[in-house]
């Protein structure tokens, strides 16, 4: 079984697919996170302009199991580094080259096989796994993706302010909405389900109501 869990940032969709997993006891698969890996890398760089060969050739690994995702680079295992405004902005901005979206749409391809996943981004039901068996598209207001994002940040011990982070939100979305190639946008199959007002539990048992019925 492959469900696909996509969403704008801050929606919700990273912990509902992660507690899914968990009930599932089936491997999570948080695409976002490689991407900020190389948008972590185009930061230290400097520059987007990175052929998508050469940062394959990055010493890395994606490592997948139920509840959790981890990326290691030269061996180490990356977490905070990858959470940031700014590495989510740079992994946002190669979300936008095509070719490299390509590559990344295959990698996770062959990274999960045949195997069960619940896999979270933005494209998974469009593009990674079209054939999935089941498709949500969690979301919810900009305000309130707002206010959560700026609540995990605090709690991380960033400083950061909300309406900083409401902009580089409305501009994020924006971009993944518009660009050319690979517009974000929900499967013509997805459930929509809107967050705004709903608690996770709230979510997460509906969306589990919906698997066992079929
Ligand atoms: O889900 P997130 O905010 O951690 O993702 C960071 C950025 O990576 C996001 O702005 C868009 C990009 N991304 C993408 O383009 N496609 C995916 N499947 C996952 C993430």
């Amino acid at each position: 079984m492959k469900i696909a869990i996509d969403g704008p940032s801050a929606s919700g969709k990273s912990t509902i697919a992660r507690l899914l997993s968990q009930r599932l006891g089936i491997p999570y698969l948080e695409t976002g996170l490689l991407y900020r890996f190389f948008g972590y890398i185009a930061y230290k760089r400097g520059t987007i302009e990175l052929p998508p060969d050469e940062l394959f050739k990055e010493d890395f690994k994606v490592v997948i199991d139920v509840g959790k995702t981890e990326v290691y680079w030269k061996g180490k295992r990356l977490s905070e580094e990858l959470r940031g405004e700014e590495v989510g902005r740079y992994a946002s901005l190669l979300g936008e080259v095509p070719a490299f979206r390509e590559r990344m749409i295959k990698f996770f391809r062959e990274l999960v096989g045949s195997s069960q996943v619940v896999g979270e981004g933005r494209d998974v039901g469009t593009h990674i796994f079209p054939q999935a068996d089941y498709k949500f598209f969690i979301t919810a207001s900009p305000e309130e993706r707002a206010r959560r994002r700026y609540l995990e940040l605090k709690e991380r011990g960033m400083d950061v302010s909300y309406e900083d982070i409401l902009k580089a939100i409305q501009e994020r979305d924006y971009r993944d909405a518009n660009r050319p190639l690979y517009p974000f946008k929900p499967a013509e199959d997805a459930l929509i389900i809107d967050t705004t007002n709903k608690r996770v539990e709230e979510v997460l048992e509906y969306i589990l109501s919906i698997i066992k019925e079929r």
